[in-house]
């Protein structure tokens, strides 16, 4: 095969056949084919798209570039969830425990920060001794004996995708639909899985900002899992606002176990129950959505879920210290609140800027070298359509610098919204789809 003719073929918006995408991607993951003309072939894919075939075909030669996990030896469903990621996302930390506590397994290979919004790897790794880098048969172990395994990518799983992430980054061809699908669903079908669940994101602190977007983004996650014969549930999630309250590393952890011990309501419990409801049910030990919903709120309640996370934190090396005594966790060095200048309903907010000034304290990357800083973040204790006093608390931040506190404090006071009149709280979940 001619890899101009290809190249060319996908310029004039022609449909490429599984064998020329499974050239294309073998060679440029073998280095036979040069990154000057891989990126001219991910520019064509980004203006032309791709079919549903295409974007199949696709996944599966990123797929199989490396090893496909075999989980068939573990008895039971095996069900994951992925998230497009956001501001304050830290639903994974919860659903696992729940989920794997309703006796689904979760073998989960997650990210780290990517931008402005966190990683789950970064946030397990700011328990101390918690690693996220175990080998292939410690994941089996884990999976076998806990139920959950939460652990990062490592250079046998989807290597297509690592090589080209990196050049899509740096040719503006990430904002894609069939390049996105592809990456996301050869990392998930690498993991041995039997159905995902999918929290798409949308609005202000989401990679897709509008709704339709997110939409078109979902089904297409969906056609490709079908074509897999994965069983899968998409849900568009509210991205306009922070999930929960704490944005940032341990926060994060923190405000999970707040939700797992049962002491907090609100949107992050109500997500996490929604999406381990649907892996319960997608796993069939519930025979709906709600059932799950109930269940997962069951093992909340009676302390089953918030031991089966110390089971996993235990398992991958972590100090069970740190989660059953989380109050006495080091906090940063420096921590202030943040006061409203103004009075009103609380009528929208920058999310995408929350995420960046949480970034800018430490809790996430501006280049891949920078180091987390495990207790920086954001405690924003307001959401949208709550009435706020002027004078009062709406936030505190948590930094290693007194320079980080004041810069943070100036952005989180600009890009607040208000109205004096009553404001709609946000639809937490905006669609579901089978
Ligand atoms: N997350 C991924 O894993 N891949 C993408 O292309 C975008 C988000």
């Amino acid at each position: 095969m001619n890899t101009v003719e290809l190249i060319r073929k996908k310029r004039d918006g022609k449909a490429l056949d599984e064998k020329e995408i499974d050239f294309i991607i073998s060679s440029y993951t073998k280095n036979k084919i040069p990154d000057y003309q891989f990126s001219a072939f991910l520019m064509a894919a980004f203006l032309k798209g791709m079919n549903k075939e295409e974007t199949s075909a696709l996944t599966e030669a990123m797929l199989y570039s490396g090893l496909v996990i075999d989980l068939k030896s573990i008895p039971g469903s095996k069900i994951d969830k992925h998230s497009t990621g956001g501001v304050g996302d830290k639903t994974s930390l919860i659903l696992a425990p729940v989920a794997a506590a309703a006796g689904i397994n979760v073998p989960m290979i997650s990210g780290r920060g990517l931008g402005h919004t966190g990683g789950t790897l970064d946030k397990l790794e700011s328990i101390p001794g918690f690693r996220t880098d175990l080998n292939l048969s410690e994941y089996k172990t884990v999976i076998k004996k806990c139920g959950a395994v939460l652990i990062g990518q490592t250079k046998d799983i989807a290597p297509a995708d690592k090589l080209i992430y990196s050049l899509r980054d740096v040719t503006a061809t990430v904002e894609s639909i069939p390049l996105i699908t592809a990456s996301i669903m050869s990392k998930k079908l690498a993991e041995g899985i039997d159905g995902l669940v999918l929290d798409v994101k949308t609005g202000s602190g989401a990679f897709m900002k509008k709704q339709k977007d997110s939409e078109l983004l979902a089904t297409s996650l969906i056609e490709t899992a079908k074509s897999f014969d994965k069983k899968v549930i998409a849900f568009i999630t509210d991205m306009n606002q922070p999930l929960g309250n704490y944005i940032g590393n341990w926060l994060e952890v923190f405000e999970s176990i707040k939700v797992l011990r049962g002491e907090v309501k609100g949107d992050l419990l109500n997500l996490s129950t929604a999406l381990s409801g649907a892996m319960i049910y997608l796993g069939g030990k519930a025979t709906s959505i709600k059932e799950g919903i109930e269940i997962s709120n069951e093992l909340i309640k009676n302390g089953k879920a918030f031991e089966k996370f110390v089971e996993i934190v235990k398992y991958q090396g972590g100090d069970i210290k740190a989660i059953e005594n989380p109050e006495k966790y080091p906090k940063a060095k420096y921590v202030e609140s943040v006061y409203s200048n103004e009075e009103g309903y609380l009528a929208g907010m920058d999310n995408y800027a929350i995420g960046v000034a949480a970034l800018e304290l430490g809790a996430g990357r501006k280049t891949k070298e920078d180091k987390i800083d495990p207790k920086a973040g954001i405690i924003l204790n307001i959401k949208i359509g709550d009435y706020i006093k002027k004078g009062e608390v709406i936030a505190e931040i948590h930094s290693s610098s007194k320079a980080g506190i004041s810069s943070a404090k100036e952005k989180l006071i600009n890009i607040l919204e208000f109205d004096s009149n009553p404001v709609k709280k946000s639809k937490l979940i905006k669609k579901v789809i089978e």
